[in-house]
């Protein structure tokens, strides 16, 4: 059984105060153990959000990248090891916006998976076509050639800890979401392709989020899919009684 999991990447929003208050909040109005819920603030609030969480049955924290090298003289950025420091277990890493703002690539984005590896950071790696992909119909490609050059050079123990987000770029902050038709259709695809690297075994257990304007509204149809695992959602996850509500769509 493939655990339930609603993320809420909050990007660059909320204040420290602005933060703890929503978290006590969402904590507030908790009631589901069985559903996974992974808060991803601002590496700021990671200390405080991690230390408030860390007791809290069906909570876990996530921070949303992560830099591929140890440490050094790379001002301005924060390692696996410092994030894993806070008490914070997971990592957001290849989101589309680090990928298209700053320039991300899949190369770079499998150093960065190996890093939070090393620090025992469980990698939430994100992928998914931009809408010209979609409309080329190279959509499935495009998502094969990032899990291949993201994910598939890690040996099968390593693979199986990463949690996928499949995001189509189209769909993040635009209020369009994938039809169920297309989200299940990717996330067939996504696990049919680790099927065919790591086996059966492994791509069963993998877990798959779908994210992308993922809302209360259309959250329980997405949840329904076979192949869709939970969510990772951007623009809900910033209101409690929004992110509950999505929490409790299964
Ligand atoms: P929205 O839910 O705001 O579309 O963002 C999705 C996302 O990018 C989550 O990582």
């Amino acid at each position: 059984m493939r655990k339930k999991i609603v993320a809420g990447n909050w990007k660059m929003n909320k204040t420290i105060a602005e933060g703890l208050q929503l978290v006590d909040e969402i904590l507030a109005g908790s009631n589901d153990d069985s559903v996974l819920k992974i808060i991803a603030p601002p590496f700021i609030h990671l200390a405080a959000v991690a230390d408030k969480l860390k007791s809290k049955e069906g909570f876990e924290v996530a921070a949303q990248n992560c830099h591929q090298a140890a440490g050094g003289a790379f001002t301005g950025e924060v390692s696996a090891e410092m994030i894993a420091s806070t008490g914070t277990n997971y990592v957001i890493i290849g989101h589309s916006e680090r990928r298209t703002y700053f320039g991300e690539t899949n190369q770079l984005l499998a150093q960065k998976v190996a890093m939070a590896l090393a620090n025992n950071l469980i990698p939430i790696f994100c992928l998914g076509e931009s809408m010209e992909d979609r409309n080329a119909n190279v959509h499935l490609e495009t998502v094969k050639q990032q899990l291949k050059e993201g994910l598939f050079s890690l040996l099968p123990a390593d693979f199986s800890k990463v949690i996928i987000a499949y995001e189509p770029v189209w769909a993040i902050g635009t209020g369009v979401t994938a039809t169920t038709h297309q989200a299940q259709g990717m996330h067939n695809f996504i696990r049919s392709e680790i099927n065919k690297k790591y086996g059966k075994d492994i791509s069963e257990n993998t877990i798959i989020l779908y994210g992308g304007s993922c809302n209360a509204e259309n959250a329980k149809e997405l949840f329904a899919c076979l192949d869709v695992d939970g969510g990772l959602v951007g623009g809900a996850s910033l209101k409690a009684n929004e992110f509950l509500a999505i929490v409790n769509s299964f």
